[in-house]
């Protein structure tokens, strides 16, 4: 059997030895031959020792796949069936940046929404690009899955602006608003079932199956009453009750920063006082489990890694590559091109959506419209995540300005100029491309 070759990019990742899991589990069925761990120099030491963990987890496992690591992408790529990336340009340092700066003018400071998830954008998109035009060169057979954030503005590059057409963005929303639904439901995931549509980070469920039967009031009523669902990374403030039954959708844990936006402001303002912002948390919690991981005697994921945000994205990234493989035709929510699946959003934008999962690709399930109440808001995401991936790539400082402007969580055009003309000094570094656009 010739076995498969996946190519991991930002492979020194603290979220890797979930991927590493999720191979080894699914090892019968999909035979991973070689995995390459790819990351930068300044990434080094870290690639070191999570490839060493790695190794010793599949030796205990006792399945054969062999963990390569390179500093020098162009050596991995040939014959990768499958590359992935979860890289972060400038480090958390960046990420705190954009979570701090917004908050100084009073707005909210995120790592993929309002101006921190620009500000992400514009970072991460080039360097993805860049990576786009290597395996369009080297590899142009293989899947291109994206797990880097912002994962719909950057899936909405990769279709706009590169030559590739084999590529899927993922997160672990969906699937954690599935867990978190049979949870509520007490019922195994395997019952549930719920039609996805939106944009990533702005899904919504539109509608939710148990054992085929629909039960979004039941849903509804026990997320506005109980503790409601979300993930590490947010602060679960409650929902007003009403606005959930008239809202008749399941929202997704990030909706919060749109229809929550005084109280999750005040929430940040207060943890950034007590402890800092999500990307220093996250620091500390690096520190851990980076010392975790460089333990020997260490051969299986930690606990630990269930602190993140992204906890359990193996899940979702591995049972894409599977079902891509084994041509399994289930159901997935995945970033694709819309093509007239969601019919209120262009056809050529990228979409988070529910998609059946074939060896040809995600095939997105048509859902219609988004409903009235959401589609505005929608709407204007995309808009600005269009704006946005246009910003990155040609460095223009005034379609920069107009992503910032237009985002609903930035309260006015002189706020969004202050706060781009000092995001954009504080990560001069990494934003080459605006050297020209902001000097002028
Ligand atoms: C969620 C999101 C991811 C994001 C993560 C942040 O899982 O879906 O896109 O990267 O949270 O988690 P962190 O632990 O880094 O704050």
């Amino acid at each position: 059997m010739k076995g498969i070759k996946i190519v991991t990019i930002g492979g020194g990742s603290s979220y890797t030895p979930e991927l590493i899991e999720g191979f080894i589990k699914r090892y019968p069925e999909l035979p991973v031959r070689e995995l390459w761990l790819v990351d930068i120099p300044e990434g080094r030491e870290k690639l070191e020792i999570v490839s060493a963990l790695a190794k010793r987890m599949v030796e205990k496992a006792g399945v054969p796949i062999e963990i390569h690591t390179t500093l020098d992408r162009r050596e991995a790529l040939p014959g990768a069936d499958f590359v992935t990336t979860q890289i972060r340009v400038g480090h958390l340092e960046a990420r705190a940046k954009d979570e701090r700066i917004p908050l100084k003018y009073g707005v909210i400071g995120q790592e993929t929404n309002g101006p921190g998830g620009l500000f992400k954008g514009l970072r991460t998109i080039p360097v993805i690009l860049e990576i786009c035009r290597d395996i369009e060169e080297l590899c142009p057979e293989a899947w291109f899955i994206n797990f880097s954030n912002p994962a719909g503005m950057v899936t909405e590059a990769v279709l706009r602006y590169s030559g590739i057409t084999k590529t899927i963005g993922l997160c672990n929303v969906p699937i954690g608003m599935h867990m978190a639904v049979a949870e509520m439901l007490e019922v195994e995931q395997s019952r549930i079932h719920i039609d996805f549509a939106g944009l990533n980070h702005m899904v919504f469920g539109l509608e939710v199956y148990l054992d085929g039967k629909a039960v979004m009031g039941e849903v509804l009523d026990k997320l506005a009453s109980g503790p409601s669902m979300t993930m590490k990374n947010i602060v679960d403030v409650g929902w007003e009750k009403d606005f959930i039954k008239a809202l008749n959708l399941l929202p997704c844990p990030y909706h919060r920063y749109y229809y929550q936006t005084e109280k999750m402001l005040e929430q940040e303002q207060q943890a950034l006082q007590d402890k800092g912002t999500r990307a220093e948390v996250v620091q500390e919690l690096e520190k851990e489990l980076f010392t975790l991981y460089s333990d020997e005697n260490l051969a299986v994921k930690p606990k630990q890694l269930e602190e993140r945000g992204g906890a359990f994205y193996s899940d979702a990234a591995c049972n894409l590559i599977n079902s891509i493989y084994n041509n399994k035709q289930d159901i997935q929510v995945v970033n694709v091109r819309n093509n007239g699946a969601i019919s209120s959003l262009p056809a050529d934008s990228a979409v988070e959506v529910s998609c059946i999962i074939t060896n040809e690709g995600p095939k997105p399930i048509a859902m219609g419209g988004m409903p009235v109440a959401v589609s505005g808001l929608v709407q204007q995401i995309k808009s600005f995540e269009r704006l946005a991936a246009e910003a990155a790539v040609t460095g223009s400082y005034h379609t920069a300005l107009l992503a910032m402007a237009i985002n609903p969580l930035v309260s006015s055009d002189s706020t969004a100029k202050q706060i781009l003309d000092e995001m954009l000094e504080a990560h001069k570094e990494y934003l080459p491309q605006f050297e020209k656009s902001y000097a002028g």
